[in-house]
């Protein structure tokens, strides 16, 4: 079943019911400021750090769902209503949610009233926008009531969430005729607020939520709008809120529109106060003013065109297939892009108080947004290069406001440092910009230890190559690419966090997965250095992989498939004489795509193991058989119930994994099956079964093992973005940027003839189609540019601004 439909002309997805199985969100913004906000106009901003910024609550667990965010309240005669549907309620004539890019409008209709309420975030400005227009369908006047209402956070959101006893007494706010501005904490070390404001006077206004809703009252019932109107509250301590209250008289056929905003203004220390306790407002005003009409709306809707046309422009292909291609042009792309905002912080699955920017998350999202935005992964690896440590182990996480290692989990997860090669990799490949690596970066946020960036890397590669467990393969510290892989915690107690319990490191237990990813990455490294002249160390690093290669066909290779790991006791992980776990899908997926075994055989027959243990109609699991007991020398992953995220869910993030790999080994056909499976396009007609969002990605489906099969969770912040971008463009489709040009290599499902692909990539536009007359998967017989032949199938760095035809075709 589907609750709405691709509109790929206007690059939205249109939502016809209020009522979808869950929250549908969309993200606004790109810089600083951001918003959540899902169909209902549930959600909540924050500027730069959910954490440590958020402007408006939100409360993850309440019930109902999603009951908090930038809600419009309307009263006609008797009738209350929202135009999103939510909190009231209320049965609507019309529904329609479109989520565009970076923009949403959703509109109601009831009583033939229509109330339309567009919003987004302007580039190059802190603040939500919100415009709102309402219209007389019918053939009388109509007098109607408008209320708009948020409820302001105390900015630490974890503390707002917790420290009552405090934020009961913190409250503080002022308010214009047109404005309520909320100053919590500003009289003191604070030097920023946040303005909720409005382009008319509105009638009547509350700050108070006790006045506005009520004491018993709830967001479902305010007491001003099912009473006598709002009261002119003003906040002192408990809850601040801004509420408006606007009387409207519309003829028929007439139209109101109105521009409301929520702003984050800071101001200079010494700029502070406009006189004692009155705060500098001359920011706040100058916001105001730039959006005052509502055609200034129009303005900033058309930069953001601009904005995503230039970015999604670098990768666009007509294959042909509009699921696949809604999914490649705009929709793997924008979620790439959130992920590259957001990292792993602020979802509806993620609160923005648990983590920050996580090291391998940030430095893999890399992999699907650096065609897009080159300048800013060039700012992001630096930023993580600084939080690493002087022995190449890396702070799992960092705050994104400070920009420094987060103390609370620091270091351990062994497989980090090596991401940072991979993400440095692709930049270099998609840029060819070498000065990256003569950047000079701090270690440890510790600026008297900076080095350049090449540095970095060099211990990245050393750390993994020197902490080799008695199988000569790396030891897995608290974990590596699956968190929950705990081999050194034995966790025994109720409520110890799996990643921060027992110690950072253990000599015993060892990585399959992470030597799959030395043998990949570290022969990415030997390749950076031979580019740069650094020939001995090239050798070095290859020697050293070539040993790593070795160690995995021998002490990793079980019979038909990869070992997981060894234990803390060196008992195997992930082979077939275990009771439960017996296969794993990482080292599968990553030992193939390194190349290990593809001339010798077992990459092909770990992939026939992968068919036949792990795969679903929904996809491919995570293991087989799922953990039905906690084992507590394998940790969080035998604590989740059969079939739910890392104990045999089926985890998107390394589905793609597997698509790469059977594209390394020619199979076009079977990545394409397996790339279908979890694209959300593709998926959209079950969405009563999947039920997260069918533009977007989840982290995790229910596997096979689970009652709620096929279920999503955990949509939009999942490292499944940038790898699935990666497998559909670089490995099916083809387009892969290397050290030295653009190679053309795809791997297709047979019965593909044809297709095309315009590839934006340093400076110049290849516009490529693919030819395939004998119906193969792989294979590239010739390639001419601009007409002419060129030698094998990489295509040379062309000059600026330069557009370039290529023809290619497969076969023998
Ligand atoms: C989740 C993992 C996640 C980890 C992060 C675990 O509970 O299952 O997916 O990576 O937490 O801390
Ligand atoms: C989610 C985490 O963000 C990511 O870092 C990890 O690799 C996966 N879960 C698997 O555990």
């Amino acid at each position: 079943m589907k609750f709405g439909f691709f509109d790929d002309a206007r690059k939205e997805y249109v939502i016809t019911t209020p009522c979808t199985p869950l929250p549908w969100i969309n993200y606004l913004g790109s810089e600083n400021f951001f918003t959540l906000l899902s169909n209902t106009a549930g959600g909540y901003s924050f500027y730069r750090d959910a954490r440590l910024r958020r402007l408006t609550r939100y409360r993850y667990n309440n019930a109902p769902l999603d009951s908090e965010g930038f809600h419009l309240y309307i009263r006609d005669n008797d009738t209350v209503w929202n135009p999103g549907w939510q909190p009231v309620q209320t049965s609507l004539d019309r529904y329609e949610c479109r989520h565009g890019l970076g923009y949403s409008v959703i509109e109601g209709q009831k009583n033939n009233l229509t109330v339309r309420q567009e919003l987004t975030v302007p580039l190059g400005d802190n603040c939500l926008l919100m415009r709102v227009t309402l219209r007389n369908e019918g053939g009388t006047a109509k007098t109607v009531s408008l209320f708009p209402y948020l409820e302001f956070c105390l900015w630490d959101a974890q503390d707002d969430a917790s420290n009552f006893q405090r934020n009961y007494s913190t409250g503080e706010v002022e308010i214009e005729p047109c404005a309520v501005y909320h100053k919590t904490e500003y009289r003191e070390r604070r030097d920023h607020y946040a303005v909720f404001w409005s382009n008319r006077r509105p009638d009547a206004y509350d700050t108070s939520r006790e006045a506005f809703l009520g004491v018993y009252g709830s967001p479902a019932k305010p007491a001003a709008v099912f009473g006598e109107g709002c009261t002119g509250s003003v906040a002192h301590g408990w809850q601040p809120i801004a509420a408006m209250e606007f009387v409207l008289s519309l003829q028929p056929g007439e139209t109101e529109c109105l521009i409301f905003g929520l702003g984050y203004i800071e101001n200079p220390q010494t700029e502070k106060w406009e006189s004692p306790s009155v705060i500098n407002k001359r920011p706040a005003h100058a916001m105001i003013a730039r959006y005052q009409d509502r055609f200034a709306f129009d303005t900033v809707l058309a930069s953001l065109h601009d904005y995503w046309r230039g970015l999604l422009g670098g990768y666009q292909a007509a294959t042909g297939n509009e699921k696949l291609d809604r999914m490649v042009n705009i929709w793997n792309q924008y979620q790439c892009m959130v992920t590259f905002n957001m990292s792993r912080s602020a979802s509806y699955f993620e609160s923005g108080m648990g983590r920050g920017m996580g090291f391998r998350d940030s430095c893999q999202d890399l992999l699907g947004f650096v065609h897009m935005i080159p300048q800013r992964a060039r700012e992001r690896i630096l930023d993580i290069a600084a939080t690493q440590f002087p022995d190449g182990s890396a702070y799992h996480q960092y705050q994104p406001l400070t920009k420094k290692g987060n103390l609370d989990i620091g270091s351990g997860f062994n497989d980090d440092p090596l991401w940072l090669i991979a993400g440095t990799d692709a930049y270099l490949r998609e840029t060819g910009d070498w000065s990256i690596l003569d950047e000079a970066c701090a270690f440890d946020n510790d600026l008297s230890l900076s080095q350049p960036l090449l540095e970095h890397l060099r211990r990245s590669f050393r750390y993994t190559a020197t902490h080799l467990g008695p199988h000569k393969l790396p030891l897995i510290g608290r974990a590596d690419w699956n968190d929950c892989l705990n081999l050194n915690c034995f966790s025994e107690h109720p409520g110890e966090s799996f990643q921060i319990s027992g110690p950072s490191e253990g000599p015993v237990a060892e990585s399959v997965f992470i030597a799959g990813m030395f043998v990949k990455y570290g022969r990415a490294w030997a390749d950076i250095c031979r580019h740069i002249g650094l020939a001995d160390e090239s050798a070095d690093a290859e020697q050293a992989v070539a040993e790593m290669e070795a160690a995995v066909l021998d002490a990793g290779w079980d019979g038909s498939w990869f070992r997981r790991a060894y234990d803390a006791f060196g008992n195997v992980v992930g082979g077939a004489a275990c009771e439960e776990g017996k296969i794993f899908i990482e080292p599968q997926g990553m030992c193939v795509m390194a190349g290990i075994g593809k001339v010798s055989g077992q990459a092909a027959q770990a992939l026939k193991s992968v068919e036949e243990w792990l795969d679903s109609k929904y996809g491919i699991v995570l293991l087989q058989p799922a953990y039905t007991r906690y084992h507590l020398e394998l940790g969080e992953i035998s604590s989740y119930p059969p079939g739910y995220k890392e104990n045999a869910g089926i985890f998107c993030h390394n589905n793609p994994w597997i698509v790469c790999a059977e594209a390394e080994l020619g199979h076009g056909d079977r990545a394409f099956q397996v790339y279908r499976r979890t694209c959300p396009a593709f998926i959209e007609d079950i969405s009563e079964i999947h039920r997260t969002e069918p533009y977007v990605y989840s982290q995790m489906i229910a596997g096979k093992d689970a009652p709620t099969f096929g279920e999503g969770k955990n949509s939009w912040l999942t490292g499944t973005a940038a790898w699935t971008f990666l497998s559909i463009s670089q490995a099916i489709l083809g387009v892969k940027p290397t050290l030295d040009g653009l190679q053309i290599d795809p791997c297709i499902p047979s019965s593909v003839r044809e297709f095309s692909v315009s590839r934006r990539y340093r400076g110049a536009l290849y516009k490529i189609t693919v030819h395939n007359p004998a119906g193969v998967c792989s294979g590239v017989r010739s390639v001419l540019m601009d007409g002419a032949e060129i030698v094998g199938n990489v295509l040379p760095v062309q000059p600026d601004g330069k557009t370039v035809n290529v023809e290619v075709f497969l076969g023998d």
